[in-house]
C-alpha cells in the first residue's frame, strides 16, 4: 500500500487540498497522512475544522510580521523530521507557498518522490507574484508527478523541458466549491446588505503590500463613497501589515465593511451572490469565474491567463486611477457588466482530486 504525505500551511493550500486529502483518507488503497507547517494558524484550522480534518502531523511555525526566511528555516527542519520518522513513498505539495517549496525541498534531500498539485502556472516573473513565481518554478524542478490544472499550465511545463508524468487534472478549487456552494444559503451579511449590491473585497499578496495596496484601497473607497447602492465587504486577511493599510484608508469611516476573515463555507457562498469581485488573491481567480462575476484582478501579473482569455477576469494593475476607472466602467456599462456572465470557468469540472488519486494509485 502507498504510503502518502500530503504537506499544507496556509488558508488556500488547505482548501484546494481539501477534496484531495478526504478523499485519501477515505481510499482503502493508500495510507493517508497530513501534514500542516501551520504558516498560518487561525485562517488554516478555521478551514480544516470546516472540512473536519485532523493533521497528524502540526508544526505550529507561524509567528507574527513572519519573514520569509522565518517560515523556511522552521518548515525544512520541522518537515525533515516528519519525512525521517514517517518514512512516505510520496509527498505531495500545493501551488506556490513557502510550504510548498520546503516540502518540496525536505522530500528531495530524503529522495523522496513528490506530486506537484496546481502545477505549471507561470508568469515567469521571479518578483511577481513575488515569492511565488519563483517557488512554483523550483518546485516544478523538484516534482516527480506535476498535476496541471490546464492545457496551458501543461503547455508551460512541456516548454521548460519537462516530458515525463504531467497530467492535465482541473484545479482542485472547483472540487472544494462542488463542497461548500448552497443553494438555500443565508447569512446576517445578505440581510444586512438587503436590495445593495454586494462588492467582495480580498487583498493580502506580499509584493502589493505598503503603496500598491494603499492606492488599491483609495480607489475603493472613492467608489464606495459615490455609490448610494453599493456596499463593499472586506473579509480581511490576519496579516497585520494588510491590517496598517486598511485602517489607515478606511479609517474609522463605515464605507468599507471591514470582518474578520469567513470560513469558506460563508466566503464562497457570499461570493456567489456578490456582484463583483476586487482581489488580488490566486485563488479567487479560479472560483469566481463558477458564479459568472466580474473578477477585477488587483495586479500587474496573473498566472491564470485562462481567465482573462475567457473574459471572466480583468488584470487592473494596482494604481488608483486604473482600479477605480475599471470598476467605474464596468459598474456603469450593463453591456461591459454582462460580458462577464458569457464566459465559463476554465478551470476545471470538480473531479480533480479523483483524477490525482487514480494517478498516484497506479504510477
Ligand atoms: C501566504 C503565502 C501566499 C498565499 C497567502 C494566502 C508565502 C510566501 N506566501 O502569504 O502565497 O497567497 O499565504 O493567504 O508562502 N497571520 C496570522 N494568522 C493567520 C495567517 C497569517 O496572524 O492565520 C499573519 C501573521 O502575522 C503572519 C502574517 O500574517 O506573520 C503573514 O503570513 P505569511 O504566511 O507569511 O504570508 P501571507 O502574506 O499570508
Ligand atoms: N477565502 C476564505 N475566507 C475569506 C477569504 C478567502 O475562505 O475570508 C478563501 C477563498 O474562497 C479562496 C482562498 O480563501 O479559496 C484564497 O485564499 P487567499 O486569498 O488567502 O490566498 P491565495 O488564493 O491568494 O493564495
Amino acid at each position: 500500500m502507498k504510503k502518502i504525505l500530503s504537506i499544507i500551511g496556509t488558508r488556500p493550500e488547505a482548501i484546494k487540498m481539501a477534496p484531495l486529502i478526504k478523499k485519501l483518507e477515505n481510499d482503502p488503497d493508500v495510507e493517508s497522512y497530513l501534514c500542516v507547517t501551520a504558516q498560518h494558524r487561525e485562517m488554516l484550522d478555521q478551514i480544516l475544522d470546516i472540512f473536519n480534518i485532523v493533521p497528524d502531523f502540526d508544526l505550529d511555525i507561524m509567528s507574527d510580521r513572519q519573514t520569509i526566511t522565518d517560515v523556511t528555516t522552521k518548515a525544512l527542519v520541522g518537515i525533515e523530521n516528519v519525512l525521517k520518522e514517517l518514512k512516505p513513498d510520496i509527498v505531495l505539495v500545493h501551488g506556490d507557498t513557502t510550504t510548498a517549496l520546503c516540502g518540496a525541498m525536505a522530500a528531495f534531500y530524503q529522495k523522496i518522490d513528490v506530486g506537484h498539485v496546481e502545477a505549471g502556472l507561470r508568469t515567469n516573473n521571479i518578483y511577481s507574484p513575488y515569492p511565488e513565481e519563483f517557488n512554483r518554478q523550483a518546485i516544478g524542478l523538484i516534482a516527480k508527478y506535476h498535476f496541471a490544472p490546464t492545457e496551458d499550465s501543461k503547455e508551460n511545463l512541456l516548454s521548460e523541458g519537462k516530458k515525463n508524468n504531467i497530467f492535465v487534472t482541473g484545479n482542485t478549487a472547483i472540487d472544494a466549491i462542488h463542497m461548500t456552494y448552497d443553494e438555500n444559503y443565508s447569512h446576517e451579511i445578505l440581510d444586512w446588505l438587503g436590495d445593495n449590491k454586494l462588492i467582495l473585497l480580498t487583498a493580502h499578496r506580499r509584493e502589493n503590500l505598503g503603496q500598491p495596496m494603499e492606492n488599491m484601497f483609495k480607489a475603493i473607497a472613492r467608489i464606495a463613497e459615490e455609490f448610494d447602492d453599493i456596499r463593499v465587504v472586506y473579509p480581511i486577511h490576519k496579516n497585520p501589515v494588510v491590517r496598517d493599510t486598511a485602517r489607515k484608508v478606511f479609517g474609522e469611516k463605515d464605507i468599507v465593511k471591514i470582518i474578520e476573515p469567513l470560513g469558506v463555507y460563508d466566503f464562497q457562498n457570499i461570493m456567489a451572490r456578490s456582484h463583483m469581485i476586487l482581489t488580488d488573491s490566486g485563488g479567487i481567480q479560479e472560483e469566481a469565474p463558477t458564479f459568472k462575476i466580474p473578477v477585477l484582478v488587483m495586479r500587474d501579473t496573473t498566472e491564470r491567463p485562462e481567465g482573462i482569455k475567457a473574459g471572466t477576469l480583468r488584470l487592473v494593475g494596482t494604481e488608483e486611477k486604473n482600479v477605480y476607472d475599471n470598476i467605474m466602467s464596468i459598474l456603469k456599462n450593463q453591456s461591459e457588466y454582462d460580458s462577464f456572465k458569457n464566459a465559463t470557468n476554465p478551470y476545471g469540472d470538480g473531479h480533480a482530486s479523483e483524477r490525482i488519486i487514480d494517478i498516484l494509485k497506479n504510477c
